[in-house]
């Protein structure tokens, strides 16, 4: 994995697409995942952990930027709201070669809310949209928004038309729409991605109101025919909790939207294509349990899968582990192709 020095700026990846996308998540989509992501898939778009623009700016840049150029097209999530802080956090991105940067506001955390970071923002759709202004005078990169339908006292369908209109009058063509309310008070951020009711019709409706922006679609899609119906009414749908548990399905995203082949065909083969980069990181000196715990929901639902997880579980944390750990792991899951893949 290098890390880029913004002396060293590579070009933004051309022909960046949002058809499908994996949801930032905290400690989840970190570059170990997202490497193997990328294994998986040539055309999901990945995004980053979300990083505070204070933490950018005060702390270690390089670390919170650090990513491997494999794992392009790559969105910066950034959480914040100072326009300055923003606008400098958006030239940095540009800078450590990512493809985009995108603006928290969807994430309903206290530790967040008190800095006026994340779904609180939805409260000040001004603020956001001088904040996403800042950024859009800044890069050249594409400056995009993540969003909840609402909050709590603030969940009208007028409040988010104006939410979205002042946040697209200052620039923003692409708003990724979490389709359920978030519960400022009272719901931890586990709870409110799950108890506040899902509306996707009410995104559905962003994009019949606002043909000219592109909507894409977030939360509970699990399967890829959840997704072809997302696509009859947004342009792009972005998957979560169900990538992360279950990344093998990403080995089906570029047959299944884009007509292309997948770039592995096996479990097995995306894992082997991974060692060479474990291999590096260990000698950086990256704890392998830091890298193995995102590969444990590969082999989910498949016979030996059990034992695959429960063989790193075992093993990966102690002293001195290194590849071989992930090699033995291998060994207790038959390989086989997925059928649905090798077709297509
Ligand atoms: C562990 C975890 C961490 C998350 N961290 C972030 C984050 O950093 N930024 C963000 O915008 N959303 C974050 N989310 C919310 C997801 O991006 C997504 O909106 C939500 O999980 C709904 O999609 P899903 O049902 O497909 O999982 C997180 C979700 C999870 C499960």
């Amino acid at each position: 994995m290098s890390v880029l020095p913004p002396e060293n700026t590579m070009p933004p990846t051309t022909g960046l697409s949002r058809r499908f996308s994996v949801a930032p998540m905290m400690d989840w989509t970190t570059p170990h995942f997202r490497y193997l992501a990328r294994l998986l898939s040539r055309h999901t778009l990945l995004y980053t952990e979300m990083v505070t623009t204070g933490a950018l700016i005060h702390g270690d840049t390089q670390r919170f930027l650090r990513h491997d150029p494999a794992e392009y097209p790559l969105a910066l999530q950034l959480g914040g709201s100072h326009a300055g802080e923003l606008a400098q956090c958006a030239k940095l991105a540009e800078q450590f070669g990512f493809d985009e940067v995108n603006l928290n506001v969807g994430c309903p955390s206290d530790r967040v809310q008190n800095n006026m970071i994340g779904a609180c923002l939805m409260g000040h759709p001004d603020k956001v949209a001088e904040g996403v202004s800042a950024m859009i005078d800044a890069t050249n990169l594409p400056v995009t928004v993540k969003h909840r339908i609402g909050i709590n006292g603030r969940e009208s369908w007028d409040e988010l038309c104006e939410f979205v209109e002042k946040v697209a009058a200052a620039g923003c063509r692409t708003f990724i729409v979490h389709a359920r309310i978030a519960i400022l008070e009272g719901l931890s951020p586990k709870e409110n991605r799950d108890i506040p009711p899902l509306k996707y019709d009410w995104v559905y409706r962003l994009k019949q109101t606002y043909p000219d922006l592109e909507i894409i679609i977030n939360g509970g899609i699990k399967t890829f025919d959840e997704c072809h119906d997302h696509l009859q009414h947004t342009d792009g749908v972005m998957l979560g909790r169900e990538a992360y548990h279950n990344p093998w399905l990403l080995a089906g995203v570029d047959p299944e939207f884009f007509g292309e082949r997948a770039p592995v065909q096996t479990r097995h083969e995306a894992l082997r294509a991974m060692i060479p980069f474990i291999e590096s990181e260990l000698e950086r000196g990256v704890f392998l349990t830091h890298i193995s715990r995102h590969l444990l929901g590969l082999f989910h639902g498949i016979p030996g899968g059990r034992q695959f997880r429960r063989y790193i579980s075992e093993n990966a944390h102690k002293r001195g582990a290194g590849i071989e750990v992930i090699q033995a792991a291998l060994e207790k899951v038959r390989e086989h192709e997925n059928p649905a893949i090798a077709e297509a």
